[in-house]
């Protein structure tokens, strides 16, 4: 069995959408696909006028060679939200397909599975020591699933996850459905990706993002690596034009090597304030508990969360409530700024009382 059946039987059966930067290249007088042939004011060589590459391919080579893959592997999307909502739309049969999250976890993945008519089910993460942990036992009682999301390091609880783990967890469910594991936050965690992985494991789909390390979350562009045919399944119904040239050409200029050198500088002094952000947390009264993770964000438990959003908004500051989520009552999430914005909030919370 190819990873390929796994798939929608109508998907399997799509001949992918020839768009006219598909068919021809863009050299030459283009009289192929109903552009205006003159440039918009202020163009400045950009070549608005024209429909962009379907798949970039300078980008795609750029970024498969930063993650070491191969360009077979790996598929450009606008954001990792398109990817998860492509792997819902091409494996995912409405009414009848099962997909597996882990809350508390990022929202879309529930959210794309209900919008594509799937059953949920959710096996929540238990709640350990060092934080949050998988339900290995629960997942493996959970049946068979289309998908199962998995987050590392997580949002919004932090946690990474062991190479090993995720793996397993591959080959248990392969046959029966793909693993997704979501490195939206991975540069900033000490641990591996699991990208390279995606060849000898068919079923793993790796998730990347521009949007965090890099700093580029307006140009909407991530990277979804995984086997070639479930590549060349997504490809079939990915819109023909998902990626706007100004965002290609900033993604292009962020994965130069000076570039991205300097992110990497910026990186560790982002991870490095943490710590003030921290320790200003476990000193406050009127904190419970601070998970300090992985990633470029806090969980911390108040005595009273919403209040802790609602007086931080008032003075100026926006944190992120995170109380609906299962297990996390009362838990706020502090996205790390710039050190002058990290010493704002802390400011701010040495004057909080509720
Ligand atoms: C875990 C996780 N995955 C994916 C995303 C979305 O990434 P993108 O901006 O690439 O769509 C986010 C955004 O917050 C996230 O937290």
């Amino acid at each position: 069995m190819s990873v390929a059946d796994l798939a929608r039987p109508e998907i399997r059966a799509l001949a992918p959408y020839a768009s006219a930067r598909a068919l021809a290249d863009s050299a030459g007088i283009l009289l192929n696909a109903n552009e205006n042939p003159w440039p918009p004011e202020g163009d400045s060589g950009l070549g608005l006028n024209r429909y962009p590459e379907p798949q970039p391919a300078a980008l795609k080579r750029q970024l498969a060679a930063h993650y070491g893959v191969a360009d077979e592997h790996l598929l450009l999307t606008r954001g990792s939200d398109e990817g998860i909502d492509l792997l819902e739309r091409a494996f995912v049969r409405p009414g009848q397909d099962r997909v597996i999250t882990c809350p508390p976890c990022f929202g879309m993945y529930a959210l794309s599975a209900r919008v594509q008519g799937a059953e949920l089910v959710e096996v929540p993460l238990r709640e350990s020591p060092d934080g949050f942990e998988l339900n290995l036992q629960a997942l493996s009682q959970a049946g068979p699933a289309k998908l199962l999301f998995l987050c590392s390091p997580n949002n919004p609880t932090g946690d990474g996850l062991a190479a090993e783990t995720v793996l397993d967890l591959a080959r248990r469910r392969s046959g029966e459905g793909l693993v997704v594991i979501d490195e939206a936050y991975i540069e900033f965690s000490d641990r591996p990706s699991l990208a390279e992985r995606v060849a000898q494991q068919p079923n793993l789909v790796v998730l990347r993002t521009l949007s965090k390390a890099f700093g580029l979350a307006g140009c909407r562009l991530g990277a979804l690596i995984a086997h070639a045919e479930v590549i060349d399944l997504l490809r079939r119904i990915i819109p023909p034009y998902p990626l706007p040239t100004p965002a290609v050409a900033a993604a292009e200029r962020a994965l130069a090597p000076e570039t991205v050198a300097a992110r990497r500088e910026q990186i560790d002094l982002l991870m490095d304030d943490k710590r003030r952000v921290v320790a200003a947390l476990e000193a406050h009264a009127s904190i419970r508990k601070v998970w300090p993770g992985e990633a470029n964000f806090v969980l911390a438990r108040a005595a009273d969360g919403p209040a802790l959003v609602r007086d931080a908004a008032a003075a100026g500051i926006r944190l992120r409530d995170q109380s609906a989520q299962p297990g996390l009552s009362d838990c706020v999430r502090i996205t790390l700024g710039t050190p002058e914005e990290n010493t704002a909030f802390i400011e701010f919370l040495q004057d909080w009382k509720t």
